[in-house]
């Protein structure tokens, strides 16, 4: 069987990891197709490196652009792979353009489509992401969920029982392996700023809703500067884009402007800090797995349990930002809503089985 993934964004690759060596496992042909959507090394090459992914078979090379002319390039590329290598399926995973791209190509060429972290939903119709995840939803054939939230959303909307498998977040795999992987490596990351364990916070923002407002983006940042501890705000390239065009300084008050971070230091980073401030759904769902308190800047999640286990507050700019920031841990949980970390292995099995 012949398994043909496409990724393009940081958070895909991470997610590739484990199933790139499930399918491996399991003797699957398996066919990796990076659109190019990022393309930065920091956000793409140091994935497959310290990840140990098996570098692209194809890649498209497609880069930025407005939402229409960067998922109609991928699109324009992307039939003649699929008819190249005609796969058994078609993977794609969670909510960016790469993964829409990806799915209404493989739709109209009737290749089998399984969409990987189906079934989320924010209810935010103003998310590039929202778009993406239910167009996805509905075009796939095998609808591969993290969590029995996100079955029941499915059915509701009429998803046949038959195409959802419930396979735990393959996140988890990967977070849980890397951990172990980086518990007793000294910190690089903490020693160059440094800090101390649990004296710090980590903080990103990239999403459009904070960061294109500059008014809003602003008080974002002033915010992260007003919290109580140092915050190392590992600064996306959109983030800095938007604050060099509203004349925004990063640095100041208790803020520390830093680079992107590769998986494996990015874990260790969150293990040790004492709180997570960010708008990215994988990072308010790393902080939940670590154990470590998230402080999430938007009005909704998609990961609504990391809010009803007490490990993650909803909060807007200002200074509910900057309390929520500061507070305690909360009473420890073994609730594991997104697996036990073998979900990989189920994917394989479901598109084996579901063949
Ligand atoms: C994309 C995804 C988002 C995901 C995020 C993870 C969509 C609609 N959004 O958002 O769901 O959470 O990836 O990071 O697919 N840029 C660079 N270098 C790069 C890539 C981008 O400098 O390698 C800059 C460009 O100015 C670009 C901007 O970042 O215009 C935004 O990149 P884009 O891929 O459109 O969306 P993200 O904000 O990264």
């Amino acid at each position: 069987m012949r398994v043909l993934s496409v990724v393009g964004a940081r958070p895909q690759f991470v997610k590739l990891a484990p199933i790139d060596k499930a399918l491996c496992a399991a003797d699957i042909d398996h066919v990796i197709v990076h659109t190019g959507q990022h393309y930065d090394p920091l956000l793409s090459d140091v994935f497959f490196d310290e990840l140990g992914i098996t570098p692209p078979d194809v890649h498209l090379g497609v880069g930025s652009g407005t939402h229409g002319k960067q998922t109609g390039a991928m699109m324009q590329a992307l039939d003649d792979v699929l008819l190249d290598y005609s796969p058994d399926w078609v993977l794609v995973y969670g909510d960016t353009n790469s993964t829409l791209a990806a799915a209404i190509n493989a739709a109209k060429l009737r290749i089998p489509l399984a969409h990987l972290e189906a079934g989320l939903r924010s209810f935010n119709r103003e998310m590039p992401e929202e778009h993406n995840r239910i167009l996805t939803d509905h075009a796939s054939d095998l609808l591969l969920v993290p969590t029995e939230a996100a079955r029941d959303q499915l059915l509701r909307e009429g998803i046949p029982e038959h195409r959802i498998v419930v396979t735990g977040d393959v996140m988890a795999d990967v977070l849980f392996a890397t951990r172990q992987r980086v518990m007793n490596d000294p910190s690089p990351f903490l020693e160059s700023l440094g800090l101390a364990d649990r004296t710090y916070s980590v903080a990103t923002i990239h999403r459009p809703v904070n960061t294109d407002d500059p008014e809003r983006l602003r008080l974002i940042i002033e915010s992260l500067q007003k919290v109580d501890h140092p915050v190392v705000l590992l600064a996306h390239p959109r983030l800095l884009v938007k604050c060099a065009e509203a004349g925004i300084d990063l640095a100041g008050g208790n803020l520390i402007p830093h680079a992107s971070l590769g998986y494996p230091e990015l874990v260790s980073a969150v293990m040790k800090s004492r709180g997570v401030v960010t708008d990215s759904g994988g990072l308010q769902k790393e902080a939940f797995l670590l154990r470590v308190p998230a402080t999430t800047v938007r009005e909704e999640t998609e990961w609504t349990e990391t809010v009803d286990l007490g490990w993650n507050q909803l909060v807007d700019a200002g200074p509910a930002l900057i309390e929520a920031a500061s507070r305690t841990r909360p009473a420890d949980t073994s609730a594991a809503p997104y697996g036990d970390g073998h979900a990989a292995q189920k994917v394989a099995q479901a598109l084996l089985a579901h063949r």
